[in-house]
């Protein structure tokens, strides 16, 4: 060998000794039960934030059906020239409809030339080739004589789809007027021309556009696709309706139950508060029709075997925003409304709340076990309106769990002063929320090992890794953030006795119409896809076994030592050892796993790994699985099993108990 390539020969070796591999041993007890697993433990979190529900899961493709937005023609436009005066109007018959009082009245009889409008729908509307579309309208004649052409429409006004409807019937009664059709072309952004051909004069509400693939077939339903990502993940709990959206920016405009169940043409719109809340994402078209209401929360919740939880207001709106109180003398008709809503959920078909859930087509209870009073919500005015609810919840209903809000944040004074307050009310469940960056959930993974054993339990109810200096939006949802996420989460699994529900916050965002980022689902008029921390959540969620045992690196629990973060359960119905780990270092490691077990032990495990190609990627809706789980089998060299764990890396394996 030449000198030169000596040399280099040696350096090599040199340099591939000095990144020799870091090997580790973990012990795995399997023998020694620490804590049961909540069934509940990984839930979602659903809030009409980013286009959630309106413009997103709820499958309406009309946007303004009903004429009630603060504009009432927003999101409509006036086809033809020159339209006479008084040929379009707005009515207003709050008396005889106080909760849906706005329509359009189309009058024609003076004319001659074409009169229509255009419905934009929300960031336009998606359509896809050869899927039927169902046109609907609650529509009185006055004077017979309209007929309506429908039609769906591309950029350049090429049409892609079209019905023709005919009214029947005179001018006594409302009624609903329907016709299908069928789309000749896929488009992210049509929109729904609406032409009055004839004279005559007709009023029309509640004109609706909807897809025929919603989720299980049901007419007026959500979107499947969007709902398919949920039920993938199992989850054990669907929290709703939010969130900020519970307490409104002022009282009036808080979330009230009552006004989202019944027919939905008597469900009282109201403006979303993500509408004007950030000066840089302004979303004036954003209004909650409320087509998705209570009845289809719980309806979603059992689809989905989740545990429904709705969160109610507690006589308090947003303290970042109005802050109004309710008075305590004042507070009945919202207590009122708690007791009401177990009764519409639970209660027997003879009852008035239970007889409305029947009528509404589900006689069957949504056996709702637990309610939450408030959100984000803080101070000894709080504790007060919390008492008083409890009181009540408890005399009538003491099975039911109650949670109840530990302000905005995991610590501080306000964190401080509510915690103590929670336990000393005994409350069942305290909500605790944490937008932080990716640094925080790393030094948090012991965050509960300290924590009280005997008294109200955790619900980590809303949480995000939130990574500085990205640009707003998508790019926020990094790998950076979904590994520090997973390894906080190993905190939250080994102390499964103290946390027992967890939900990533916020759900969905619209890549048209978000307001909050990062977000869990990223969704547009067609196409949704989930970010890295949606795959940490799903393997968490589907990986999630029934009992804690212990994980361990020489005797200490594995939680941020040397960047390595672990935990581990057993699935006593799968008979499976489930074992979860991250490895947050820039060098790949060497893991020596020793299991002890009672029985026997399968040969083989199935090793699940999640990485990405560097710490700032990202899926999108064209990588959409850039970031996304591979399962490859690893052989147990007896009850031991070697793998190699990537760079910033997180890894599930499983291994079937005998
Ligand atoms: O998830 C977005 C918002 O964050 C929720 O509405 C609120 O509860 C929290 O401040």
């Amino acid at each position: 060998m030449k000198r030169a390539s000596l040399i280099i020969t040696l350096l090599l070796a040199s340099s591939v000794g000095l990144q020799a591999q870091v090997q580790k041993t973990f012990t795995i007890d399997a023998t020694q039960p620490i804590a049961k697993v909540s069934p509940h433990m990984w839930g979602v979190f659903f809030e009409d934030i980013n286009l959630g529900a309106d413009g997103g899961i709820y499958a309406e493709l009309i946007k303004n059906r009903s004429f009630e937005f603060t504009e009432p023609l927003m999101g409509w436009k006036k086809l033809g020239q020159a339209i006479p005066e008084g040929v379009l109007l707005v009515l207003n018959r709050a008396a005889e409809n106080p909760n849906n009082p706005r329509f359009l009245r189309v009058n024609t009889q003076h004319i001659t030339q074409e009169v229509g409008l255009q419905n934009e729908g929300f960031r336009g509307m998606g359509i896809k080739e050869n899927l039927r579309y169902d046109f609907s309208v609650r529509y009185r004649q006055v004077k017979p004589g309209i007929k309506l052409h429908i039609e769906l429409v591309d950029s350049t006004g090429r049409r892609i789809g079209k019905g023709e409807w005919q009214p029947e019937g005179g001018d006594s009664d409302w009624q609903k007027g329907k016709v299908s059709f069928t789309a000749t072309a896929t488009l992210a952004k049509a929109k729904c021309n609406i032409w009055f051909e004839g004279q005559g004069v007709i009023d029309l509400d509640m004109i609706s556009l909807f897809p025929a693939d919603t989720w299980k077939g049901r007419s007026g339903g959500l979107r499947a696709d969007m709902v398919q990502m949920l039920a993938d993940m199992k989850p054990g709990f669907i929290r709703f309706p939010g969130g900020c959206i519970v307490e409104g920016r002022d009282l009036a405009n808080r979330f009230q139950w009552k006004h989202t169940v019944g027919p939905v043409e008597e469900r009282k719109s109201i403006m979303n508060r993500w509408n004007t809340e950030f000066k840089h994402r302004p979303a004036p078209d954003y209004f909650q029709s409320f087509g998705l209401g209570f009845f289809e929360y719980f309806q979603l919740a059992e689809d989905i075997g989740a545990e429904p939880l709705p969160i109610l207001n507690c006589g308090m709106a947003c303290q970042f925003n109005s802050a109004e109180l309710v008075p305590l003398t004042e507070l009945d008709p919202y207590v009122q409304d708690a007791l009401d809503l177990i009764e519409f959920a639970n209660g027997d078909i003879r009852s008035k709340w239970g007889k409305l859930r029947a009528d509404m087509g589900h006689p069957e209870p949504f056996h709702l076990k637990m309610i939450g009073v408030g959100n984000e919500n803080w101070g000894p005015q709080y504790i007060e309106r919390l008492e008083v609810f409890k009181k009540a919840l408890n005399e009538k209903y003491p099975q039911i769990k109650i949670v109840a809000s530990s302000g905005t944040g995991p610590d501080g004074d306000r964190f401080e002063f509510l915690d103590k307050e929670l336990r000393r009310l005994r409350v069942d469940f305290i909500d605790e929320h944490y937008y932080r960056s990716p640094e925080w959930f790393l030094s948090n993974a012991r965050r509960y090992d300290g924590y009280d054993r005997q008294g109200s339990k955790v619900f980590a109810g809303e949480y995000a890794g939130h990574p500085p200096q990205v640009a707003d939006g998508p790019m926020e949802n990094n790998w950076r953030a979904a590994l520090a996420e997973a390894a906080f989460l190993t905190g939250l699994e080994r102390n499964a006795d103290v946390v027992q529900m967890a939900s990533y916050a916020p759900l969905f965002a619209h890549v048209d119409g978000w307001q909050w980022a990062p977000d869990l689902i990223w969704v547009d008029n067609l196409h949704v896809y989930g970010t890295p921390s949606y795959q940490v959540q799903k393997l968490y969620s589907i990986n999630k076994g029934t009992t804690v045992i212990s994980m361990s690196e020489a005797g200490k629990p594995l939680a941020g030592k040397d960047g390595i973060y672990a935990s581990a359960t057993i699935d006593e119905k799968s008979s499976e050892l489930i074992m979860k780990i991250v490895n947050h270092n820039d060098t790949s490691l060497r893991g020596q796993f020793k299991i002890k077990v009672k029985g026997g032990i399968a040969k083989d495990a199935t090793h699940i790994i999640l990485t990405a190609p560097s710490l700032d990627a990202v899926n999108t809706m064209e990588h959409a699985d850039r970031v996304s789980p591979k399962t490859k089998i690893e052989k147990l060299q007896g009850k031991d099993l070697i793998a190699n764990l990537e760079p910033y890396s997180f890894h599930v394996f499983k291994i079937k108990l005998k």
